[in-house]
């Protein structure tokens, strides 16, 4: 078994770079036939959704789309859920654009229902969502993405983007936590 350990913490392969490859070029065929004439700017969410937007964008092969790439702060309020929220790193106007969000992952929802709610206020003409991945099962605020790679039970994983600490994002395939 080719496990990888990190911080302790034992991770055994999941989801292998060929099907990744695969669900990647499917989300591709799918974002390239709605957006054909749509001008997209996808917005790419630093930093877990950096490799699979990559990936995602060139495999679009959309001769008039952008590609920028924002963080999405959330500052610890009085209350853990934060109240303060600012999007860095957003310098495009997005009024009348079709804006297309690149998560690397859905867990709760919460992250992703709060930028939907601060891309609102800038007037685009519409927001929708691809995630690599989903886990319905952990959602717990807003809505599952437009379009989605993978839906995976609401368990821990790595790789591909994904972190542990900042840990194993240059990992090729998708790793999950070994059971015990
Ligand atoms: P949410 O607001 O609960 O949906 O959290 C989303 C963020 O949590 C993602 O952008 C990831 O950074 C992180 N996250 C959620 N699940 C995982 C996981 O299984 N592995 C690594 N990071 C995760
Ligand atoms: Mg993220």
């Amino acid at each position: 078994m080719e496990e990888v350990t990190y911080q302790g913490l034992t991770f055994v392969p999941y989801i292998r770079r060929e099907e990744i490859a695969k669900q990647v070029h499917r989300l591709a065929q799918e974002i390239k036939r709605d957006y054909a004439n749509e001008f997209p700017l996808f917005l790419c969410v630093l930093n877990g959704s950096f490799i699979f937007a990559a990936d995602l964008f060139r495999a679009c092969n959309l001769h008039d789309a952008e590609i920028s790439f924002i963080r999405f702060k959330s500052y610890e309020g009085m209350e853990s859920t934060g109240k303060v929220k600012e999007i860095m790193g957003l310098n495009e106007d997005i009024a009348g654009r079709n804006v297309l969000i690149v998560e690397d992952i859905i867990d709760s929802g919460v992250t992703a229902a709060q930028l939907r709610k601060e891309l609102d206020k800038r007037n685009p003409k519409s927001v929708k969502m691809v995630s690599l991945l989903f886990k319905p099962d952990a959602l717990t605020m807003g809505k599952a993405p437009e379009y989605v790679g993978f839906e995976i039970p609401s368990k821990f994983i790595l790789g591909y983007g994904l972190d542990l600490d900042g840990l194993a994002r240059n990992l090729p395939d998708i790793y999950v936590l070994k059971e015990k």
